[in-house]
């Protein structure tokens, strides 16, 4: 048996393994939102929240009415997503200069235990200034976790140390602050300007 042809076999079977979680994703985050449901679509992902900024302030869904603005959920000690995301989100406001102030970005901590107000200020100072950081108490973030239907779990490291598991997903939000679809990063920024500029 040739081992090479083994290991482009299991290649292929990581890849269309790691395809179908993603399309499990959004299947099951679309799932209650098929066109022509009717007024049970509404709010079937994201709904009111309440929390706290990178400056201290209590931070609502208000805030952000009357733009179209990107929610996604993370931590400061994530090593590769999280960072990679904002690095995205900061391209594409970037891309749409001033009119990235038409729209907004907002990253939730799911790490609240770490992930102070000052924490995030510190963090998100290495972005656009676009992105706003908001955390919570636990209660809190596993209530506003619950409405976008985002998964995140701590995961114990090396010592007393942890990590989190969390989902990784981009929510687009149109003015009236209702879930659009997951949105894709992983293109060129202006391709995603572009889309955020439909919903202005
Ligand atoms: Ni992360």
């Amino acid at each position: 048996m040739a081992a090479p042809s083994n290991r482009v076999l299991l290649m292929l079977a990581a890849f269309l393994g790691s395809l179908a979680i993603a399309l499990g994703g959004i299947l099951w985050l679309t799932k209650d939102i098929r066109p022509g449901d009717g007024v049970a679509q509404q709010g079937a992902v994201g709904g009111p929240f309440t929390l706290t900024d990178q400056d201290g302030k209590a931070i609502t869904n208000e805030a952000f009415r009357g733009k179209p603005f990107l929610i996604f959920f993370g931590f400061t000690h994530c090593p590769d997503v999280c960072p990679t995301t904002l690095f995205e989100i900061s391209e594409i406001m970037r891309k749409l200069g001033k009119d990235a102030d038409h729209t907004a970005a907002l990253f939730v901590s799911v790490d609240p235990e770490r992930d102070t107000p000052e924490k995030l200020k510190d963090y998100l100072s290495n972005f656009d200034p676009h992105l706003r950081g908001a955390t919570s108490t636990p209660d809190g973030i596993a209530a506003i976790a619950k409405s976008f239907r985002v998964y995140y779990k701590k995961v114990p490291t090396s010592g007393d140390d942890y990590t989190m598991d969390h989902t990784a997903l981009v929510y687009l939000m149109d003015k009236d602050g209702r879930f659009v679809a997951p949105f894709n990063i992983k293109r060129a920024p202006e391709a995603s300007a572009e889309e955020l500029r439909r919903y202005f």
